[in-house]
């Protein structure tokens, strides 16, 4: 093993968030699991219900789908019958998933978009030539299914082309965004639209949360001597659980979460490319301890809760899917906050009006994320 890749181990296994990592996120994953075989004799299972796929064909679009759980979701949807539409940023990557896709399933139909979540002007440009392509296709101009998958755990700080703190940019406001842009799609549909966030169990690791535009930005973690990333990592998600229950009571406060779900899921820990700036040695002792542990799932099993989510009737909508088998559970208490709820959907859409917009086109779309409703 090259020396610089040793002294890299060593300097993370040194750090508070290596720490927090080991200790804080496998004790949030076992209390995961324990609320899960405590409350089994109350907890609600929602069956899966499989789309109709006439007199249309249902699309689903799915971000961070070239790898891990975004892969193996579009394989699993694209076999339920759905037109998939695979996001990613790198074009390659795209082309290899579309191959893999059609492999398995050879009359699959699938279309990838070139897409940076992480940029508001990347998802704005999507959302219209996504518009464009429905328009064009013999497909019903809608969406049936939109799983916010996209997700990054950074070691080190890096700002996006809007100035936000990548992990954050990725993990949640690119999710926000790409939600409000797409809602109307998702509100025309014929039939039950679902909205399916991937969070995670991190969320719990959260005791205290501060929302004011530094924190939500990450402008505030630019001051920390040593990038804080598995704490960033567990508030970006809690961040996206919060979104997501204050999208649903939105949406049931004017009669519409029938119309359109939204639901949150945690797939537990699971083997994908996760870890892929964490060095090389301490993500694969990560991998073996939690498969010691029988805590870790292939992306095949781990993607239970996604696809239980996608595919789970109305009365879902507002759940948190965990654990497979259509079960879901409670999140933790400060999620289920609705002031702070409240207080993260008005600072984000605040922030998100100071991003420049060129064409008056580009504006109008784009107003639609500046709303606070
Ligand atoms: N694995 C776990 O144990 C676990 C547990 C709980 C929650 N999750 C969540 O599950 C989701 C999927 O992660 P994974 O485990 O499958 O990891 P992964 O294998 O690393 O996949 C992440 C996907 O997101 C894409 N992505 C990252 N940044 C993007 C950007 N700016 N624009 C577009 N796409 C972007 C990646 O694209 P590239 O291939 O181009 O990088 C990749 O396709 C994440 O939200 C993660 O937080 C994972």
């Amino acid at each position: 093993m090259a020396m610089k890749e040793l002294s890299d181990a060593l300097f993370f296994v040194c750090s508070l968030e290596f720490l927090r990592m080991s200790v804080l996120w496998t004790y949030s994953l076992i209390s995961s699991y324990w609320q899960l075989i405590k409350e089994s004799e109350i907890l609600k299972s929602y069956p899966r219900c499989s789309p109709s796929t006439s007199p249309f064909r249902p699309v689903c679009v799915i971000t961070g789908a070239t790898s891990g759980l975004g892969a193996a979701t579009a394989l699993a949807l694209s076999k339920e019958g759905y037109f998939v539409v695979i996001v990613g940023r790198s074009h390659q990557l795209l082309e290899e998933t579309i191959k893999r896709i059609k492999d398995c399933k050879e009359d699959a139909q699938v279309k990838a978009f070139l897409v940076d979540i992480s940029s508001i002007k990347s998802i704005v440009t999507f959302t219209k030539s996504f518009q464009h392509w429905l328009l064009e296709s013999d497909l019903h101009c809608s969406v049936q299914i939109l799983v916010n998958n996209a997700g990054i755990l950074a070691t080190s700080h890096k700002v996006t082309a809007d100035g936000y703190d990548q992990m954050i940019g990725t993990n949640y406001i690119g999710a926000f965004a790409l939600t409000k842009l797409l809602l109307p799609l998702l509100e025309s549909s014929p039939v039950t639209s679902r909205i399916v966030n991937v969070t995670s169990f991190t969320h719990r690791s959260v005791n205290d949360i501060q929302v004011d535009e530094r924190t939500v930005s990450g402008r505030r973690f630019l001051s920390s001597e040593q990038y804080p990333c598995a704490q960033i990592y567990e508030y970006s998600k809690l961040c996206l659980l919060l979104f997501s229950y204050e999208l649903h009571r939105q949406l049931s406060s004017v009669g519409k979460s029938w119309h359109v779900s939204v639901t949150a899921a945690d797939p537990g820990a699971v083997q994908t490319n996760i870890m892929r700036e964490v060095p090389s040695i301490i993500s694969s002792l990560a991998f073996k301890v939690l498969g010691l542990l029988g805590l870790l799932q292939t992306p095949e099993h781990g993607i239970s809760s996604i696809i239980d989510a996608a595919l789970a009737p109305p009365e879902a909508s507002g759940a948190y899917f965990f654990g497979g088998k259509g079960r879901v559970t409670s999140s933790s208490e400060l999620s289920r906050n609705p002031k702070l709820a409240r207080l993260l959907w008005e600072t984000t859409c605040n922030m998100l009006s100071d991003i420049p917009f060129g064409s008056e086109e580009t504006k109008k779309l784009a107003s639609a994320l500046l709303c606070p409703k």
